[in-house]
C-alpha cells in the first residue's frame, strides 16, 4: 500500500534577538524545542528541528496534516509567542518583532511568519535540502532556483539524466500583484527571465517536475513590509529542495550556491550584498548587519522522520567563495550611501529612507 502522503513545513519568524539583530537567544530555542517536543509526544507532529540562523528561528517540522493546516500553523505561532515572552523577559532586541498581528487567525497568512510547505508521497529514499537566509528577501532564491532547476551549466543532470531531460515548471508569484504565472521550461526560458531577474517584485514560488508534476521545490514568499506598510525587518527567506533520483542531486543543488551572487538585504533592509554561505554556527550577520547569510540544511525523510541534519556549508569546499564574497563585499563598502550599492529609490519605499525625504520637500524651488 502507497505510504501516506507526508507535509514538510518549514515556518519562520524573527521575534528578537541578542545583541541586536544578531542572534536568536539559546533560551528562545529551548523554549521552542519544548514546546515542539510536546506536540511530537501527544502525534499533532512527527519529528522536527529547529534551527537558528542569525536572529530567524527556523521551525523544521513533518506531519501528516497537509499544508496550510490550522493546528500545525497554530502551533508555530504559539512557540513563537513563548520565545517572544523569553525575549521580552530578557529585554532582548525587537522581542515579537515578525508577529505583526495580536491573535492568531487559522493560518499564518497575513501575520508575519514566512511559511514553505510541501506535501508529497516519501520516496524509497528521500533527501531533502533547506536553505534559510536572514538579512535578504525572497527573491534572493531566483538565481539559485534558476541555475539548480534550469541552468545545465549548473545541472549537468537537464543535460544527461533521461529522468530530467523534459525540463521543469516553474510557478512564479508578483508580490505586488499579488498573482501568479507558471512557466514550461526549457521553452519558456527567455520569458521567465523577463519576470525572475526583477526579484525584488517576482519571486519563484514552486518548482515541478514536469515529466511527474511531482513538487521539487517551495519557497516562503511573504513581504514583511508590504503586509506591515512600513518597515519591519527583512523577510529572511527559506526554501525547500527536493534532490536527486530526477530531481538535481545534492551536489547540483549545492553547486548553485558556489558563485556569489548579489541580494537585497543587508544594513536597514536598504543595500545590495553578496549572499555568504555558512554553516549554522556561523550565521551570525556581524559587519554592516550582514553580509546576508545562507545555511544549507539536508535531512533524509524516513517516514516523516528527519534524519540529520547534515550542515552543507560547513566544508572548505566553499572556503572559495566565502572569499570571493567577502572582497565583493569590501568592494561594495566603498560606495557607502550611493547606488548601486544603496538600493534604488523605488526599493526603499518601505524603509524609513522616505521619511527623510519628506523632510526636503517644501526645500525644492522650480528650474
Ligand atoms: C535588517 C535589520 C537591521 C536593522 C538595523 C537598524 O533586516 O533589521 O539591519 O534595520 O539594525 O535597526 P533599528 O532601527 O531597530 O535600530
Ligand atoms: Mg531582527
Ligand atoms: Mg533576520
Amino acid at each position: 500500500m502507497a505510504e501516506k502522503e507526508v507535509t514538510l513545513s518549514v515556518i519562520k519568524a524573527d521575534v528578537g534577538s541578542f545583541v541586536g539583530h544578531v542572534q536568536a537567544h539559546p533560551d528562545m530555542l529551548a523554549v521552542i524545542r519544548k514546546e515542539l517536543g510536546k506536540a511530537k509526544d501527544e502525534g499533532l507532529i512527527t519529528d522536527f528541528y529547529v534551527a537558528n540562523v542569525g536572529d530567524d528561528i527556523e521551525l523544521i517540522m513533518t506531519h501528516y496534516r497537509g499544508d496550510n493546516n490550522e493546528q500545525i500553523h497554530k502551533l508555530a505561532w504559539d512557540a513563537f509567542l513563548a520565545a517572544t515572552a523569553v525575549a521580552q523577559e530578557l529585554k532582548l532586541y525587537a522581542a515579537g518583532q515578525d508577529l505583526l498581528s495580536d491573535s492568531f487567525a487559522g493560518n499564518m497568512k497575513g501575520l508575519g511568519p514566512g511559511v514553505a510547505e510541501m506535501t508529497f508521497a516519501e520516496r524509497p529514499s528521500e533527501p531533502i535540502v533547506i536553505f534559510m537566509a536572514d538579512k535578504t528577501d525572497p527573491g534572493a532564491w531566483n538565481l539559485p532556483l534558476y541555475k539548480m532547476f534550469a541552468d545545465p551549466f549548473n545541472t549537468i543532470g537537464l543535460i544527461i539524466d533521461p529522468k530530467m531531460h523534459d525540463g521543469f515548471k516553474f510557478e512564479v508569484h508578483d508580490l505586488v500583484k499579488h498573482c501568479k504565472v507558471t512557466f514550461t521550461l526549457p521553452e519558456e526560458l527567455y520569458d521567465m527571465l523577463v519576470l525572475i531577474g526583477s526579484p525584488g517584485r517576482y519571486c519563484i514560488k514552486h518548482v515541478y517536475a514536469r515529466r511527474n508534476q511531482e513538487i521539487a521545490a517551495v519557497t516562503s514568499t511573504q513581504r514583511l513590509n508590504l503586509m506591515a506598510g512600513r518597515y519591519i525587518g527583512k523577510d529572511d527567506p527559506v526554501c525547500i529542495v527536493r534532490c536527486q533520483s530526477g530531481l538535481p542531486a545534492v551536489g547540483e543543488v549545492l553547486e548553485a550556491f558556489a558563485q556569489p551572487h548579489l541580494v537585497a538585504g543587508w544594513m536597514r533592509g536598504s543595500h545590495w550584498g553578496p549572499l555568504l554561505p555558512v554553516p549554522e554556527q556561523e550565521s551570525r550577520p556581524t559587519r554592516f548587519d550582514g553580509p546576508a547569510r545562507v545555511v544549507a540544511l539536508g535531512f533524509q525523510l524516513c517516514h516523516g522522520r528527519l534524519i540529520g541534519p547534515q550542515d552543507f556549508f560547513a566544508d572548505v569546499a566553499f572556503d572559495r567563495v566565502r572569499e570571493q564574497v567577502l572582497e565583493l563585499a569590501d568592494q561594495l563598502r566603498r560606495l557607502g550611501p550611493f547606488e548601486p550599492h544603496r538600493l534604488a529609490q523605488d526599493q526603499l519605499e518601505y524603509t524609513t529612507l522616505p521619511l527623510v525625504a519628506k523632510k526636503l520637500e517644501g526645500r525644492f524651488e522650480a528650474l
